[in-house]
């Protein structure tokens, strides 16, 4: 195993020789960890390596301002340009990394080229599953990941425009507000009975299908898409298993991703639902860490293995993966998940972990209807989550209540006049 001396600022592999440390992937959880390492004190080599051609970026603007022309490029940065040079990070954009050598602490890039490793970070985040029927391949069928998939849907958010979205998910409610905000027609397909069901059971979920209705979505459930037809190489429609077509000019696809797991599995390290961490976030094999989208990482607090695919997670995971590979034994990554939303004219944020059938309650604090509300998933009494709808303010109380796991009373939960601290 590789030593890591912060106090020198050294760090070497088991021949003593001082290497690098090594970054995969150079996007929020990347560039985050550069910042956490230096922050830390480690004094040595820090290389980050990143396929994407843009130095790293925060994608909730893809979805939200950039993509309606609200937020500036040079406003979606983790750090401005000059930040590497100045903290002495070797970044290596448009740079793929082939595979890893675990044994020999070294990675091998897409051209051939090695770079040594002492401790290796993984933030490979994540890709779009791809809609698997004919049709997929025609030009206007669009998917959001990076920020030139961003400015191909920009592109095509014109007043009138035919936008079908496939998927009812973050990304194709964003995608759908952002169309109508452009004066697109928009029709959403989505295979289950509502929209963001796995995640906010049916409950919540219909606050966002009257949303959308609301702003003139055309939403549409447990529909099959079968093919996607077209003319001259350019996708037409969508055709689904009813037999009905719904015309497009251009098909936004968001149906989920799947964590970029490619390099560990080939590597041989432990990969099931994302690459497996401990919760110090190191892989099996010691010198090797995962943060972010990628790793499906042991969380103390749920006793259990999560992954989160979200922003605050890919902002707050690297400083612990950068402190447990600098061999701080109290790096132990247990914050309580969170996540945001901006949608027309709610915004929301949410705290707290339920899998889709794991609560047997809701409460409501606030009416729903006016789109002003706290909402508590409970299980046995105690509060799982919470989202507070165009209500600011609270996610630190509702943070404790998750993290405290004391069982509380429903109708003093359901109160507005009783403060979330004094549950
Ligand atoms: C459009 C959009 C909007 C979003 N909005 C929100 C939001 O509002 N709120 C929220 O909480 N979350 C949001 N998210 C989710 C959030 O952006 C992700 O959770 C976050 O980006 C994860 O960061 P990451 O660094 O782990 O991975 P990623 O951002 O996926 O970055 C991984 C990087 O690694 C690179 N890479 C992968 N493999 C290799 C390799 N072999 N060699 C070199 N480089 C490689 C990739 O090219 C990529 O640049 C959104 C996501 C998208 C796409
Ligand atoms: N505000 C946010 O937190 C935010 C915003 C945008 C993106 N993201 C992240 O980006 C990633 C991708 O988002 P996403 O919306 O693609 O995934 P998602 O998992 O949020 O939603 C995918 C949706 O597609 C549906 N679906 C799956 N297959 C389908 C099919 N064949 N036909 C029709 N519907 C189908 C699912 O039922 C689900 O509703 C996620 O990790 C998400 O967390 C987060």
């Amino acid at each position: 195993m590789a030593g890591t001396d912060t106090g020198t600022g050294a760090a070497r592999a088991g021949d003593g020789r001082e290497r690098p440390i090594v970054i995969v992937g150079a996007s929020l959880g990347g560039a985050k960890a550069a910042e956490a390492l230096r922050e830390a004190g480690y004094r040595g080599g820090i290389v980050l390596i990143g396929e994407e051609h843009e130095r790293p970026y925060e994608r909730p603007p893809l979805s939200k301002g950039y993509l309606q022309g609200k937020t500036p490029r040079e406003k979606i940065h983790v750090h401005p340009p000059q930040w590497y040079a100045e903290h002495d990070v070797t970044l290596r954009l448009g740079t793929a990394v082939a595979s890893i050598d675990p044994a020999g602490h070294t990675v091998t890039l897409a051209d051939d080229g090695q770079v040594e490793y002492a401790k290796l970070l993984l933030t490979t985040g994540s890709v779009p599953r791809r809609l698997p029927v004919p049709g997929a391949d025609l030009d206007g069928v669009l998917y959001l990941r990076r920020i030139e998939d961003s400015d191909r849907i920009k592109a095509a958010l014109r007043p009138g425009a035919r936008i079908a979205v496939i998927g009812a998910g973050w990304i194709g409610l964003e995608v759908a507000a952002a169309a109508r905000e452009a004066g697109a027609e928009v029709t959403v397909l989505e295979a289950l009975e509502l929209p963001l069901l796995r995640v906010l059971g049916r409950e919540v979920a219909q606050v966002f299908a009257d949303l959308h209705r609301e702003h003139g979505v055309d939403l549409r459930f447990g529909v099959k898409v079968t093919e996607l037809t077209g003319e001259d190489g350019t996708v037409s429609g969508v055709r689904l298993a009813d037999g009905t077509t719904v015309a497009a000019d251009a098909v936004v696809v968001g149906i989920g991703i799947s964590p970029a797991t490619g390099l560990a599995e080939a590597a041989g390290l432990e990969v099931d639902n994302g690459v497996k961490t401990d919760q110090h976030l190191r892989t099996s094999d010691p010198d090797v860490y995962a943060a972010g989208d990628v790793a499906n990482a042991y969380h103390p607090l749920f006793g259990r293995h999560v992954r989160v695919e979200h922003w605050a997670n890919a902002l707050n995971q690297p400083q612990t993966a950068a402190r447990a590979l600098l061999g701080q034994p109290d790096a132990v990554y247990d914050r309580v998940p969170y996540f945001f939303t901006d949608q027309y004219d709610l915004g929301m944020e949410y705290v707290g972990y339920v899998e889709p059938d794991g609560y047997d309650r809701v409460v409501f604090r606030g009416d729903p209807a006016t789109r002003e509300f706290i909402a508590f998933w409970l299980s046995g009494g105690r509060v799982l989550a919470g989202m507070n709808v165009n209500v600011w303010d609270v996610t630190d109380p509702i943070r404790e209540l998750v993290r405290s796991g004391r069982v509380v009373d429903a109708e003093a939960l359901a109160d507005p006049d009783t403060p979330l601290e004094d549950l």
